[in-house]
């Protein structure tokens, strides 16, 4: 009886181990998919609400969270009327500037694509102005831009390492808001260049402090996050730290917001260049301290910047950005 049993066992593991092995990373994606994640505690907070959506539908989503801890919205397909919002923001006559960075190869690769999205997804029907950080101003595309939509193109130097371009974003969207950008918009947002518009990306994502929560990690235990956990760098975050992981892909807010944030990013990075220091993820571990220290007013699900090759995530039914095939070998080299 006993050596039945035992030998049951054996097959058992043996098959569940090449099972686990063949299928590894699609039963993972499928544990991962069954981690309950928090909803919103309704009874004790009021609804989250805010300037743009109003009160939030988060009875329309009752399978994901639809609001933090700390009472900010959590924005997922479902919860707003898209018509509302634009109409709030229209009302306020609002201008809206997008910045993105396109240096060295990132600019033929992925800006063209990228910038006539934005065109018909991004703010449509708002005054929005773009702001393209370049190294070749005289190599960014001709792209047809709407009425009341203005292009403009800035010199950055070139930097030898993908890594530098990515951390020097925040001392120069810090300067520019301080600037001509600062005087011209009410609300900024600051993306990658390789992502594209899928679907309409509204004045619903506007806020104070707007965080992306990462398409990756957005339902793992927090003590598994990429945060940097070297005591030493400015960025570090310990163990029982931390509310989610934000995406450096995407962030945004007011001009007063980002100029906060952006000057926490910029010091910070300087203080650990110092130092010898380089935080695990850059400037996007950076971001994510700020954030743990000054809480974002709004949070945008994964659907607005989602990875298409992540399966199994009915969670996710419409995608505004889609990041686009990372072809690192030859864009970084
Ligand atoms: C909402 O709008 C009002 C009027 O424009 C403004 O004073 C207030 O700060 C806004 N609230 C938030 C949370 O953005
Ligand atoms: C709306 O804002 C734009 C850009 O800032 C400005 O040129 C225009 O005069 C404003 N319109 C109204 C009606 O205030």
């Amino acid at each position: 009886m006993a050596k039945r049993r035992l030998l049951w066992r054996f097959f058992l593991s043996a098959f569940g181990f090449l099972g686990l092995y063949h299928y590894r990373l699609r039963i993972l994606r499928h544990i991962e998919a069954s981690i309950p994640m928090d909803s919103c505690p309704t009874a004790t907070m009021p609804p989250p609400w805010d300037n743009f959506t109003g009160v939030l539908r988060h009875w329309a989503r009752p399978e994901v969270p639809t609001c933090t801890s700390w009472g900010a919205p959590i924005i997922w397909d479902g919860t707003f009327d898209p018509h509302v919002a634009e109409q709030k923001a229209r009302r306020q006559n609002l201008t809206i500037g997008l910045t993105v960075f396109a240096v060295g190869r990132y600019l033929e690769k992925y800006l063209e694509h990228f910038l006539v999205s934005a065109e018909q997804h991004f703010m449509v029907g708002q005054n929005v102005v773009y702001y393209v950080f370049t190294d070749r101003p005289e190599a960014v595309p001709y792209v047809a831009l709407g009425q009341a939509r203005l292009l403009r193109v800035k010199p950055v130097q070139p930097e030898r390492r993908w890594q530098d371009v990515s951390m020097a974003r925040m001392p120069t969207i810090h300067e520019a808001l301080g600037g001509q950008l600062g005087q011209e918009a009410d609300y900024v947002f600051c993306l990658d260049v390789d992502q594209y518009f899928t679907g309409n990306f509204g004045p619903e994502v506007l806020g104070d402090l707007v965080a992306q929560l990462h398409a990756w990690h957005y339902r793992w235990p927090r003590w598994l996050l990429p945060y940097e956990r070297n005591k030493r760098s400015v960025a570090a975050l310990s163990l029982g730290e931390g509310d989610f992981y934000y995406h450096a892909a995407v962030f945004g807010g007011s001009v007063a917001g980002l100029l906060k944030l952006t000057a926490h990013c910029a010091i910070s990075q300087q203080l650990d260049r110092e130092r010898g220091i380089e935080a695990r993820w850059h400037d996007e571990s950076h971001l994510n301290k700020f954030f743990w220290l000054n809480k974002p007013s709004k949070l945008l699900s994964p659907e607005f910047c989602w990875a298409e090759e992540i399966e199994g995530k009915t969670e996710v039914h419409h995608p505004r950005l889609l990041w686009a095939p990372k072809e690192y070998t030859l864009v970084r080299s």
